[in-house]
């Protein structure tokens, strides 16, 4: 078979989001304006929530997130210690202190008994991460801060994060659904499952504005969204009292600063690529699927372990195909990347546990008390997995990664 060079997660962009963006630029309004309102909506609908703020990151939607809870300075966040810098990082930016998880056996889903045991009364929130695709087992987490309910001390460092956490009356669940736009569990959308979720829309996510992102939240009967909504504007807005768009109104110049905070806001040149993107994911989750099955074939036929994408009660929304190689150390799994680097493959590696990471060694976390993120790390490699792959591409990357795997096992 001819070399091919295959890139691990390229946009698809097409002829649709291109000519939207021209539309957009010519219209005179760039910033966060009418199409960000609309892809706010239509992502609303598409996740069955009432609401949903458009970001710039998930980063900034997970910080705001906790943020909006009152959550901060004296609180405890627990975080899986499999994820990505981003999902611990949120909760340090408001000063709240992060304890990590370690993940269960062979899975990189965080070990639900560990999660019970690390809840104390200073403990305000966990977040969980719907990783590669798949919505984690918030089932579980909801039974777990529902029996340690009376553990739960409400507090929260702003009005609106005091309200909710009484109106709450346990710790807070959150998603990290970076991964996970579209993805289901037990028939809800991942954005209606957790008390608050994000969603990245960086370049090399299933769903991209470029860089972006979005928060949204289940309901609290006893709170407006309205009021929840208007506090995202102010924290991503510089606590401005009016937005660019209301400001631009004729004579309308005066606003107010109400707190010194975050300029994350979306821009209209961003949501109008959202818009287009929104309009092609089924079939772009279509096309992720139909790989994730010939790459699932290819594993049992090896007898090389998977992140499993079909598993009954959810859909995934097929964002990263792990592998795992029995019987082999990192030195051979750095051997096989470089191997199928040399043949125009790249992959990855999701993740470096982040007690490995150097900012979490300095801040006291040491991978040796995580031995399961450790193992699964270890013999990791992750596949291209994306809606510019060929069928060719495809059998390209099994051939390859067939021929040179049976090499080692
Ligand atoms: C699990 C996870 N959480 C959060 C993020 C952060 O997303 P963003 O780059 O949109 O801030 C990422 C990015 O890759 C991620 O993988």
């Amino acid at each position: 078979m001819k070399n091919r060079i295959i890139s691990f997660s390229p946009p698809d962009i097409s002829d649709l989001e291109i000519n939207e963006v021209i539309a957009t630029l010519k219209s005179g309004w760039i910033t966060t304006g009418p199409r960000t309102k609309e892809l706010e909506r239509r992502l609303a609908e598409y996740c069955h929530t009432s609401r949903v703020v458009c970001l710039n990151s998930a980063t900034a939607a997970e910080e705001l997130n906790f943020k909006i809870c009152g959550i901060g300075e004296g609180d405890e966040v627990i975080v899986p210690a499999y994820t990505y810098t981003a999902t611990a990082a949120a909760a340090i930016h408001c000063g709240a202190k992060v304890v990590f998880v370690d993940c269960q056996a062979d899975s990189p889903e965080m070990d639900y008994d560990k999660l019970a045991a690390a809840i104390t009364y200073k403990t305000k929130a966990v977040i969980a991460v719907d990783l590669g695709g798949i919505v984690a087992d918030y089932d579980k987490i909801y039974k777990i801060v529902e029996e340690k309910k009376d553990l739960f001390v409400p507090s929260g460092n702003n009005d609106l994060g005091k309200k909710i956490q009484k109106a709450v009356g346990r710790v807070l669940v959150f998603a990290d659904s970076a991964h996970a736009l579209g993805a289901s569990r037990n028939g809800y959308m991942s954005g209606q499952i957790a008390d608050f979720t994000d969603f990245s829309f960086h370049a090399v996510k299933n769903f991209t504005t470029g860089e972006g992102g979005a928060s949204t939240w289940k309901d609290i009967p006893e709170i407006d969204n309205d009021e929840i909504y208007h506090q995202y504007q102010l924290y991503s807005l510089h606590g401005q009292s009016k937005d660019a768009l209301a400001k631009s109104k004729l004579g309308s110049w005066e606003y107010d600063i109400v707190g010194p905070w975050y300029k994350c806001n979306m821009t209209d040149i961003m949501a109008a690529i959202g818009l287009c993107q929104l309009d092609r994911y089924p079939q772009l989750l279509e096309k992720r699927k139909e790989i994730v099955k010939k790459y699932d074939n290819m594993c049992d036929k090896l007898g090389v372990k998977k992140l499993e994408h079909f598993e009954k009660d959810s859909t995934s929304s097929y964002h990263l195909y792990l592998t795992r190689i029995p019987g082999i150390n990192d030195m051979i799994r750095r051997e096989i990347i470089i191997k199928l680097a040399e043949h125009g493959v790249n992959t990855n590696v999701h993740y470096k546990p982040l007690p490995m990471m150097t900012a979490y060694k300095e801040l006291g976390w040491d991978i040796k008390d995580f031995p399961r993120a450790l193992a699964y790390y270890e013999n990791l490699i992750t596949l291209p997995l994306h809606t510019k792959l060929t069928d060719e591409d495809v059998e390209y990357i099994i051939t390859n990664f067939t021929e040179i795997v049976s090499q080692y096992i």
